[in-house]
């Protein structure tokens, strides 16, 4: 079975779910055009988050996971071109004029990235970076911001609230200060968290207390999550569902567990593969898998994995369709790994 990426409105990973999306994403593109040259980033990604769940995106460098996310919060460069859909709440952002998309997506969505120290004013003390997160979206007085802020810090599980307001960034921990992160980026009451490689920083303790916490703000809050991560072991841990990337385009999005237990995409396999070396030297950044991502500037025709595929053959010239193979199971592969397979490796 194959889908039109562009119109076909799908189910979730799991497929049991009929509560209308909170984030409806369908062939989304995103091209970087510069002298000519022409930056294929993002090449048709679709999937569906319903409210209060975790999603995890993961790939090696550069295959557009970052990029993919900052588009729908109308972070990137002008050079970047974004076709396709994105819906939240039913409400196409695509296309948006820039302001009423500001408006709409800056309370709604929320993203922490990898470094706390770069997304924080030095300068500032960290209650006063909360308390204006909080006063550019909802009309407090003083007083009332700096008590939400404190609430904040306290839902964040930030040790002495009161006394950590006022104090500077340089004061706390890379862990602190992540979780200051966290609080501004809740200071909006998003109802979609984007996580983008927020952990990968950190040491591997403070990485699983920052992992629980978004875990624990995600049931309570009843938000949606967007985990990024190159690292599948992580997102196993934590999420739901995981959308695999390859060469800016969904190549498996399934059930984490049944990713785990039945994966499909030889490229899943090989991530599969590199978690021990993650494992080993934590800091690690790349999977290693032999050979390198294409070209973007120069996509390969057909199967993008091709070139690296030890499964490949005639047919992987042609560019295999996403589809749901199995219930809740997508993925992108003439040769897909079988369970006999998988057992025997
Ligand atoms: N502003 C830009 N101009 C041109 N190309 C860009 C720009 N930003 C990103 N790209 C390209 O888009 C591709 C996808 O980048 P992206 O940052 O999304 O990768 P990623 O999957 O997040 O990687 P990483 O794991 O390293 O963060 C890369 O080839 C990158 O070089
Ligand atoms: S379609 Fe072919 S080349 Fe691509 S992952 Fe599957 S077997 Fe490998
Ligand atoms: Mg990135």
């Amino acid at each position: 079975m194959s889908i039109d990426r562009a119109t076909r409105t799908r189910p979730s990973a799991a497929g049991e779910s009929e509560t209308p999306p909170l984030l409806e994403v369908s062939d989304l593109r995103v091209r970087f055009s510069r002298h000519g040259r022409h930056v294929h980033a993002v090449n048709g990604l679709s999937y569906r988050l319903q409210p209060g769940r975790m999603l995890a995106i993961v790939g090696e460098s550069g295959s557009g996971k970052s990029v993919s996310v900052r588009s729908l919060m109308g972070l990137l460069p002008p050079t970047a071109e974004v076709t396709g859909s994105v819906r939240l709440d039913g409400v196409e952002l695509v296309g948006m004029p820039e302001k009423e998309i500001r408006a709409h997506r800056g309370a709604d969505i929320a993203m922490v990235f990898q470094d706390p120290a770069r997304s924080l004013n030095p300068t500032m003390r960290i209650g006063d970076q909360i308390t204006e997160g909080i006063r550019a979206h909802a009309d407090v007085d003083r007083a009332q911001a700096r008590e939400r802020a404190v609430e904040l810090l306290r839902l964040v599980r930030l040790a002495a609230p009161e006394q950590r307001f006022h104090e500077y960034p340089h004061q706390l921990s890379g862990g602190m200060r992540q979780r200051v992160v966290i609080a501004i980026a809740l200071s909006a009451r998003p109802r979609l968290l984007i996580a983008d490689e927020a952990t990968t920083s950190l040491d591997v303790t403070t990485q699983a207390q920052i992992m629980e916490l978004l875990l624990d703000l995600q049931e309570r809050l009843d938000m949606a999550v967007i985990l990024i991560s190159h690292d599948l072991g992580l997102a196993a841990s934590y999420a739901e569902d995981v959308i695999v990337m390859y060469a800016g385009r969904a190549v498996e999005h399934a059930r984490t567990a049944d990713l785990f237990e039945h994966v499909r995409m030889p490229y899943t396999r090989a991530l599969l593969g590199a978690i021990p070396v993650l494992d080993r030297q934590p800091h690690t950044l790349l999977p290693v898998i032999p050979g390198q991502p294409p070209d973007l500037a120069r996509l390969p025709e057909g199967c993008a994995f091709r070139p690296r595929c030890s499964s490949a053959g005639d047919r992987c010239a042609q560019p295999p369709p996403f589809a749901e193979h199995e219930p809740g199971h997508w993925w992108a592969c003439w040769h897909p790994v079988t369970d006999d397979e998988e057992a025997s490796s």
